[in-house]
């Protein structure tokens, strides 16, 4: 089966860290945020990918072709109309007649995929949020959606629609989408593709849910370093490193350096990364960042970074260098 991943967007909310490198290619717990999710579709039995690229978009198609050999087709979306252009960009790739799965490219998930590929309606991946303001949620009865609604101001359902959607034909989703780009619906000056599935809805398509319980966000620093977290979970480290204390759970590329430091726990350390006399932990260490005689918490260094000096908590991009006195 097809995957649709839309990978277009600039990843405001993740700068500096995106003004040189796509979101989905930022490192978490040891490989880029869609490294996670390339693995577990493949692992589903989803053999063939159409990624729609945009911002930086070379970068996602070189690490892809380089790291992957299932079938891979790139579509470009030059202008960031909402999330139901970028799927409808995809049309000229998708027999209308087939199952089509849509997943986001920056949601990392630990759901059992394979009941959701074999479905045979559509149905839309939900988590339970506190606050549903900045998702699309769905309302259901009966086990059916009856309804969905894209950000809404009153609080309506607290079933948010995370990003991963199983479509049983693709066709009825194009042409819903065709009617919404005709008849130019934007919410909040998007087509968004909750509007898509909303008139779906409307035409009698059935829908259901399935929980995805293992959801983790990438989008802002504070998640990123939560999912970082969390996927670093029983990942013990086996390699020596003499003269250091590493407290699991935590990821050190091969070929890093290490010398007179405390890592960890839930820290990642990326590749030729060169750490002398530090400690760091809760952080996310890019590639051949160099960091020395200082003490750090919740950061994120980026790649080719260099600092050195007193503690801080700090979120500094690619190339920067600091030093604290
Ligand atoms: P987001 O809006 O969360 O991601 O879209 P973003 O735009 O990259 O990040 P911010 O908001 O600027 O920080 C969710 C997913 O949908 C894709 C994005 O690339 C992201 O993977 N997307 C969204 C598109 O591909 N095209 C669009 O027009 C909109």
């Amino acid at each position: 089966m097809k995957a649709i991943i839309p990978v277009a967007g600039v990843g405001t909310r993740l700068r500096p860290h995106t003004f040189s490198h796509p979101k989905v290619l930022l490192n978490v717990a040891g490989k880029p945020i869609i490294g996670h999710i390339m693995d577990k579709l493949i692992s589903a039995g989803i053999d063939e990918a159409i990624v729609i690229v945009g911002y930086l978009g070379n970068m996602v198609e070189d690490w892809l072709r380089k790291n992957y050999s299932i079938k891979l087709t790139f579509v470009t979306q030059a202008e960031m109309l909402g999330l139901a252009h970028a799927i409808w960009m995809c049309k000229p790739y998708v027999n209308p007649d087939e199952p089509v799965f849509i997943i986001l490219g920056d949601t990392i998930f630990d759901v059992d995929l394979q009941p959701v590929l074999q479905s045979t309606i559509s149905t839309l991946g939900v988590h339970e949020v506190v606050d549903p303001r900045r998702f699309g949620v769905a309302v259901t009865k009966n086990g059916r959606i009856v309804k969905l609604i894209e950000k809404p101001d009153q609080p309506i359902s607290n079933l948010a629609i995370v990003g991963l959607y199983f479509l049983s034909n693709a066709g009825s989703l194009f042409s819903s989408i065709d009617h919404i780009i005709d008849n130019e619906i934007r919410t909040k000056g998007e087509y968004q593709l909750t509007d898509a599935l909303q008139l779906m809805i409307e035409h009698n398509e059935p829908f259901t849910t399935f929980p995805v319980v293992g959801w983790y966000d990438c989008g802002k620093p504070e998640t990123l370093l939560s999912t970082n977290e969390t996927l670093l979970q029983n990942n013990p480290v086996t390699k020596a490193y003499p003269g250091c204390i590493i407290n699991d759970p935590v990821f050190i590329a091969e070929n890093a350096s290490i010398e007179n430091a405390i890592i960890g726990p839930n820290a990642t350390i990326g590749e030729h990364a060169v750490i002398t006399d530090a400690i760091i932990k809760d952080s996310i260490i890019g590639n051949s960042a160099k960091v020395s005689s200082i003490m750090i918490d919740n950061s994120i260094i980026g790649n080719s970074a260099s600092i050195s000096g007193s503690p801080q908590q700090i979120n500094i991009g690619d190339c920067s260098e600091i030093r604290l006195r």
